[in-house]
């Protein structure tokens, strides 16, 4: 990415409830593993002997062989813990390596460690004292499983309806534009992408020749997109389960148990090879901002800074959505984009974090609240898609196109899997009025 892997004028570290929640987001990476048997084997073990022994004898036979399916279930969760560990590893370096004191850290970690950076920072963080929490937890979960949404190549199936209409729509600004201004390059249109997940939309757009700011309020997500824009060596790096942990709706075990490589391609290769379609460098064109997208692009500084703004999944985690609309206006230049796609699961209402992803647990909502003025706002209004586009016009915007009905997907969705959940988003642009 280009300059620091971060920008945006906070330190975590400096504000202790901020570096809290830093640590518990690290920990909940590094106990992922430990979690995750605990939770998918031993306690199904466990379960599984409580049945009448005649059963449970029955049961570990072929063709159902339960207690071979366990000892593969734990084999995954090891493969998806190796891509867990290397997000704790990176989110370390990046948050909490450069608030250590080198030789603190020098006279806790034993001699035989010192080549092994995940021993290393574990034992940091074993003097740190540091407890993740439930929601935590959970989070790191389900962070590991969008991987396969964003940079799985069977995960194409959701962003070539997700993403791609987005890239199009700016290509089809940039030629339209290109035509007044035969000068213009796609260097020069700037876009944003609020909620920007694990960074896969930002990565499409710079791909295509653009500008992009990707901006992200979620410590996990931030940990785990710099992991694969920034650290990853090669294309397949990680195998990854995502369906493992769920034992319900599959057909069979191999369902269950399929695995996906993880990334499809390699970021740092593929930017660095980018077609000349644009006259600044892909690195050049690449960005990511961490913090509360109402905060951050409410401000003065943020005015008219860019040429669209690029919402997917997104709307629907605001409580309110007129402070998204209103920040939206100010950071957009007059006659700017706004292209949104996404269905309305109003976050705060059904309190999960990633729209209607498939798990067994609950994903929570963040508990932190830094900078969140916007979160942190007092009440909440759940509105419907023709609501959503009132407000819009009502507040600055000409709408140019509006579909429903038209794309269909699910999110970090099982194809394989008995039960389906599938969003009909709404895709819409609406323009900054001039
Ligand atoms: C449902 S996910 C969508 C991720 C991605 N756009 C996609 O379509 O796969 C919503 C994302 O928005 C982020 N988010 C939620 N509230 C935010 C805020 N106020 N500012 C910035 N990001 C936020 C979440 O952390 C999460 O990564």
């Amino acid at each position: 990415m280009a300059h620091s892997e971060w920008d945006g004028d906070f330190d975590p570290m400096a504000d202790p409830d901020e570096q809290k929640h830093v640590l518990s987001v690290l920990d909940s990476f590094r106990s992922y593993r430990r979690l995750a048997h605990f939770n998918g084997t031993h306690v199904r073990r466990q379960a599984f002997y409580s049945l009448p022994s005649e059963h449970w004898i029955l049961l570990s036979k072929p063709p159902f062989s339960i207690l071979d399916s366990l000892s593969r279930l734990d084999d995954l969760i090891d493969s998806n813990a190796e891509l867990a560990d290397a997000i704790f590893i990176a989110g370390f370096k990046a948050f909490l390596a450069p608030t250590l004191d080198s030789e603190w850290v020098a006279s806790i970690v034993p001699e035989k460690y010192a080549h092994d950076e995940f021993k290393v920072y574990s034992t940091v963080m074993d003097h740190l004292d540091v407890q993740t929490t439930q929601t935590d937890m959970e989070k790191a979960r389900s962070c590991v499983h969008q991987f396969y949404r964003e940079w799985s190549a069977e995960g194409a199936v959701e962003r070539e309806k997700c993403f791609d209409p987005v890239v199009q729509s700016v290509s089809e600004e940039f030629a339209s534009r290109k035509k007044v201004s035969p000068e213009l390059d796609r260097s020069d249109v700037k876009v944003l992408v609020p909620g920007a997940g694990l960074g896969r939309l930002v990565f499409d757009i710079v791909r295509a020749g653009f500008s992009v700011e990707g901006n992200e309020i979620s410590y996990h997500e931030l940990m785990a997109s710099s992991l694969v824009l920034n650290h990853t060596k090669k294309a397949g790096e990680f195998n990854i389960a995502p369906f493992v942990l769920n034992c319900s709706n599959h057909l069979n075990r191999n369902d269950q148990f399929r695995i996906y490589e993880i990334p499809d391609l390699h970021p740092g290769a593929e930017l660095e090879s980018a077609p000349e379609n644009s006259r600044l460098h892909a690195f050049e064109r690449m960005s990511m901002a961490a913090g509360d997208f109402c905060v951050l692009y409410s401000r003065e500084d943020s005015r008219e800074q860019f040429d669209a703004v690029a919402t997917v999944f997104f709307i629907d985690t605001a409580p309110n959505v007129i402070r998204y609309i209103d920040a939206v206006r100010n950071c957009l230049k007059p006659g700017g984009i706004w292209i949104n796609l996404g269905p309305l699961l109003w976050h705060h209402a059904s309190r999960r974090q990633c729209s209607g992803e498939e798990t067994e647990g609950e994903a929570k909502e963040p508990s932190h609240r830094h900078l969140d003025k916007g979160i942190a706002d007092p009440g909440s209004v759940e509105l419907t898609d023709e609501e959503v586009i009132a407000l819009v016009s009502h507040l600055g915007f000409a709408i140019e196109q509006h579909t429903t009905e038209t794309i269909s997907t699910g999110y970090i969705s099982n194809p394989a899997s008995m039960l389906q959940n599938v969003y009909k988003p709404s895709f819409w642009i609406a323009r900054k009025k001039v």
